[in-house]
């Protein structure tokens, strides 16, 4: 395949959110338990995060760690949440020399004590960062961040307008807002959004790809946002000549 680079070059400004979905099959493919499959995900994660920015990727979700996930044997997800932690303590010092800021989104409170630090300590460590605002959803349901957010609003957000910003900024109660999804990539082969930022992506372009996630590498960003450049985005309107 031939990436036409040319068009990532006008990129600016781009919300790019992945599905990281595969990692199981992965394993089992090569016959690994399934954990290798999620630390070679990791892999995968830190070469996207290198290539995001020169991309034109300002902001990049991550789906680490569904709340649909907890119902997966304890062994697996101790691993996944043991590895979120190891991953970012080792990447953190990494994270901040390339001007990432790092931001957890979705509930703490279910996490291990060790986990929940290491996130923590990593956001603060990152905090600065002004390359690439990297979102990690975990313990994530889009439906539960709605509930939440909608819990906190006032009783000023009636009309269409205010009920939106009132909502937008509920969403982000930590002061730390996140612009609308552009491109939302699933990999592994599934086509479905698995309660994924379903008010944040409302007009996002989606983008699903048969390739396993710790298979993924900066080209594999390269080619989606390429793809994302053909589409004409219209947001409901007619094309203007
Ligand atoms: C989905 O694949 C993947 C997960 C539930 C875990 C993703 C976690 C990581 C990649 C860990 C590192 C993350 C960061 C941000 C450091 P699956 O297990 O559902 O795969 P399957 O569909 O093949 O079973």
């Amino acid at each position: 395949m031939i990436y036409n680079f040319e068009s990532q070059r006008q990129a600016s400004g781009l919300h790019v959110a992945c599905v990281m979905d595969g990692n199981g099959r992965w394993a089992t493919r090569r016959g690994l338990p399934r954990p290798a499959g999620h630390r070679a995900g990791a892999e995968a994660v830190r070469r996207v995060v290198e290539a995001a920015p020169a991309l034109g990727v300002t902001t990049l979700t991550l789906y680490a760690f569904a709340q649909a996930n907890w119902t997966r044997p304890a062994p697996e997800v101790s691993a996944i949440l043991t590895l979120l932690g190891t991953t970012l303590r080792a990447e953190t010092v990494r994270l901040k020399r390339a001007g990432v800021r790092l931001q957890v989104i979705g509930r703490r409170d279910r996490l291990p004590g060790a986990v929940r630090t290491a996130l923590c300590r990593a956001e603060w460590e990152t905090r600065a960062g002004t390359c690439l605002h990297l979102r990690v959803a975990v313990d994530y349901s889009s439906r539960w961040a709605l509930r939440e957010a909608a819990g906190r609003l006032g009783p000023g957000a009636s009309t269409e307008a205010t009920f939106e910003a009132a909502l937008a900024a509920s969403l982000h109660p930590d002061g730390s807002p996140a612009p609308p999804v552009d491109l939302l990539v699933r990999t592994g082969g599934e086509h479905r959004l698995s309660d994924f930022l379903l008010w944040e992506a409302a007009h996002a372009e989606l983008l699903f790809l048969d390739v396993a996630w710790p298979d993924v590498t900066g080209a594999t960003l390269a080619a989606a946002l390429d793809d994302f450049h053909q589409r004409e985005r219209r947001f409901g309107g007619l094309v203007t000549a």
